[in-house]
């Protein structure tokens, strides 16, 4: 299993290239399942994630390839199964989108349910009552997810709760439902806009995305389309902060500073120097601590859940105490006892964490538990003195592009090294940090 190995004390300079979002790329190439031509994506970024979407369409039968080059050609004219299984359910819970589609243009869909994970239960109830409401009959048998219908019949569906994959499941399956369907307190992310943007490149026809209430009228069928994916606004946040805690003059580009006014405003409120263009935003340290920020996670456009735990991080090492609360998942506090162990000062309290600045964090061997709480100890080592160590990356590679040589190219001492090459290096000298002998 691969690890990061990070030297920190050094700040960060230079130019990041944003890659295309994580979460407009996952939903924009299952969509392509609806079409009967072929599909071109570009500005698709290079993630595990990806590549078990990818993995998962052509086990449907779709042809398609990915390589690095950012641009992913689908036909799926021809789709051989409805059936997602297990085996790749189980490493992306994303995978349950390919019901919407599978279901509306061939009436029936199988997906694995995607179970528990890190962050929480993450249930699909909001998806499948969607689906009911088109006219759908949904069982469970042997741990599958069986969708089933003659035809989708366009419905009125109210969300109880706002949710970014339900919102999409059930666009997609409306598109080519007969009639009209209206999602009320529907997702308002800008991966959702981006993927009805798509689907009427391919002649669908939705409109109000990015608003509560989202129209969408099916048609008979769809066809192919190019389409660009949006920036990642979650990485793009990621480097602010990097750049922010480490006191350095960073600049992402090829971003969409609109996406991110929560995530600026709490930036700027934390006293961090921010300049915006049309496509950047820069970020220069002040040469002094960042300032402590109350942070609270809701429903886009407000303050994102991905952008909780690096946040959290920024706390840990600003001037005085802010509080970090998560609404949107239970659980999502995963990272705080990994940062305790690098030194953090932080109460749990139900779902806030209460987070004092400390002076300094101390390099610790360290375990990512999810995506975004990877990425937070990655920060964590770019500040901490020593050399910390973190384990189980494969969440990072999920959903961060080539994350070690962004960090480097902007400076940061950051190395992979494989199991096999830590092994050989801590059998000639232990793991040692600063504060802990780590043996192997
Ligand atoms: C998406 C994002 C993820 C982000 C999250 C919240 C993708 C691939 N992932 O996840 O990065 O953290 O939005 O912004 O886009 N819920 C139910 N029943 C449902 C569906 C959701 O109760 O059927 C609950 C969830 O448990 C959670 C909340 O609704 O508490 C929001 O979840 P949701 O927006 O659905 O998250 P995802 O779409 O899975």
């Amino acid at each position: 299993m691969d690890k990061l190995i990070i030297k920190g004390g050094f700040p960060l300079s230079g130019d990041v290239q944003i890659s295309g979002a994580k979460n407009a790329a996952l939903p924009v190439l299952i969509s392509s399942l609806l079409a009967e031509e072929p599909v071109r994506i570009t500005n698709v970024p290079y993630l595990n994630d990806i590549k078990t979407t990818v993995a998962l369409l052509a086990q449907l039968g779709v042809e398609i390839e990915l390589d690095n080059s950012q641009v992913v050609n689908v036909d799926a004219s021809v789709v051989n199964t409805v059936c997602a299984p297990y085996e790749l359910v189980k490493t992306m819970r994303a995978s349950v989108l390919v019901l919407g589609p599978l279901l509306s243009r061939f009436g029936r869909a199988e997906v694995s349910m995607p179970g528990g994970c890190a962050i929480g239960s993450r249930p699909v109830n909001l998806h499948l009552k969607g689906f009911e409401a088109m006219g759908a009959r949904v069982s469970v048998e042997n741990g599958y997810i069986v969708a089933e219908c003659d035809h989708l019949k366009g419905a009125r569906i109210f969300m109880d709760q706002v949710s970014v994959t339900g919102t999409e499941n059930i666009m997609m399956a409306a598109a080519l439902a007969e009639g009209v369907t209206i999602i009320e307190n529907a997702a308002r992310e800008p991966e959702v806009v981006d993927l009805a943007c798509f689907i009427n490149t391919m002649g669908g026809n939705i409109s109000g995305a990015g608003t509560s209430e989202i129209r969408i009228e099916g048609v008979n069928k769809l066809g192919g389309g190019e389409h660009r994916i949006i920036p990642d606004r979650i990485e793009t946040g990621t480097y602010l902060i990097a750049a922010a805690v480490t006191g350095g003059d960073v600049c992402t580009r090829n971003t969409s500073p609109g996406m991110l006014d929560a995530v600026l405003e709490k930036l700027k409120e934390a006293d961090v120097e921010i300049e915006v263009g049309i496509d950047w935003i820069r970020v220069r340290g002040k040469g002094k601590r960042p300032r402590a920020v109350n942070v609270r996670t809701d429903p886009y456009p407000a303050f994102p859940t991905d952008m909780q735990a690096q946040f959290l991080m920024m706390n840990c090492i600003a001037q005085g105490t802010g509080l970090v609360t998560e609404t949107i998942f239970e659980n999502r506090f995963m990272h705080v006892h990994e940062l305790q162990r690098m030194g953090a000062s932080i109460k749990l309290e139900g779902h806030t964490a209460i987070v004092t600045g400390v002076n300094k964090l101390f390099a610790a061997p360290v375990m990512a538990t999810d995506l975004r709480a990877s990425a937070c100890l990655a920060i964590a080592g770019l500040v901490a003195e020593g050399e910390t160590l973190i384990d189980r990356i494969y969440h990072i590679d999920r959903g961060y592009d080539r994350i070690e040589e962004k960090l480097a190219q902007l400076g940061a001492s950051i190395k992979r090294v494989s199991g096999q090459e830590y092994k050989k290096m801590t059998d000639l000298t232990p793991y040692q940090s600063p504060h802990i002998a780590v043996s192997n």
